[in-house]
């Protein structure tokens, strides 16, 4: 059996990005009997950027409803919100005096967001890769799918992680990262060679799974390709090309292969329309549910409840066993 965790956070959209490469492959995790799954949403580490309370209120509730609609279930995982759990942010503490400094500084993620939030640089921002590491080492967890940028923070969780165990002795398992192979990197349609990101400038660049069909083939017919007319999977020389092939692939459930042999032929508008029909066939089922889930105020609360449960059980335990270790008096 292996303990699987990971987290997104409640802010903005969700984009197709965050589909695809996140809690659609979550969802197939789930459903395979060796994996204990364990999925939260990081909203503790959403207010590391300033959050319009009735706003971040709504993408809580609005993200905890997606998770359900892909079909995340709270009978096979543990499904909840990290700020439930008080011993994530407490862990994060006591972690924080065996994280140095100088290791915070490097992050590229703290330097990215440092530049573009000049005028909010807090300590909130800086500690982020710790409060990540507490979620992920409270629960034991072996296995963390993240996408490409969150690979340093795995890292540096190891690095805590092992410096604990070499004062203590075995406190935290030591989890590994790994970027699940369809869809770590879907691509903006605007700007072929960046990651789709919620905080993308150019809306057209950014799908958000909730987006009416009309909106979805709108922006794939504005999708930026290239000055070729050949269809081929070349994600360095053909980025746009590469990655309507990608989001094709899942969303039709085949290979990247069996797909570009699918399109040859194909001019590029064409190419974008079919895109854009197997998207939005491929969100229908989770768009419905979706709005049916998100009315269920009292229905979704008493889930989020049942998970935070369930997840404060075992993360009590880690905390308590590394509070012993460092010679807390305990009850
Ligand atoms: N930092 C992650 C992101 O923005 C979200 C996250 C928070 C996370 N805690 C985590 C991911 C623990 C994996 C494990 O994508």
């Amino acid at each position: 059996m292996k303990t699987i965790y990971s987290a997104i956070q409640p802010s903005g959209i969700m984009t197709l990005g965050n589909y695809i490469g996140a809690v659609n492959n979550w969802r197939n995790m789930q459903n395979d009997k060796d994996n204990k799954c364990i999925f939260a949403l990081a909203d503790l580490h959403t207010i590391t950027v300033r959050q319009n309370p009735e706003e971040f209120y709504k993408n809580c509730m609005s993200f905890y409803a997606l998770f359900q609609a892909v079909g995340l279930d709270a009978k096979k995982s543990i499904i909840y919100l990290q700020s439930h759990v008080h011993q994530h942010s407490e862990l994060a503490w006591l972690l924080n005096c065996y994280t140095y400094v100088g290791e915070m500084n490097r992050m590229t993620q703290f330097k990215d967001k440092s530049a573009k939030h000049a005028d909010n640089i807090n300590m909130g921002l800086m500690d982020y890769p710790v409060l990540m590491a507490a979620d992920i080492l409270l629960y034991d967890t072996d296995l963390v799918p993240v996408g490409y940028d969150q690979l340093q923070h795995i890292e540096i969780t190891r690095d805590i992680a092992t410096r604990v165990n070499n004062i203590y002795g075995d406190i935290f398992k030591v989890p590994e990262g790994f970027t699940p192979k369809i869809g770590a990197k879907i691509t903006s349609l605007q700007d072929p060679t960046s990651k789709m990101s919620k905080s993308d400038p150019n809306p057209n660049g950014v799908i958000s799974c909730l987006d009416p069909p009309e909106v979805i083939v709108k922006k794939f017919k504005k999708a930026v390709t290239d000055s070729d007319t050949t269809i081929a999977y070349d994600p360095e020389n053909k980025a746009g090309i590469s990655n309507l092939l990608g989001i094709l692939a899942v969303a039709t459930g085949k290979t990247i292969e069996q797909t570009v042999e699918d399109c040859q032929g194909l001019r590029y508008g064409d190419l974008k329309l079919r895109v854009a029909d197997s998207v939005i066939e491929m969100l229908r089922p989770f768009q419905e549910e979706y709005r049916r889930l998100i009315d269920s105020k009292d229905y979704l609360m008493s889930c989020a409840k049942e998970g935070a449960q369930k997840a404060s059980e075992i993360a009590e335990k880690t905390l308590k066993r590394f509070k012993q270790a460092i010679g807390y008096v305990v009850d």
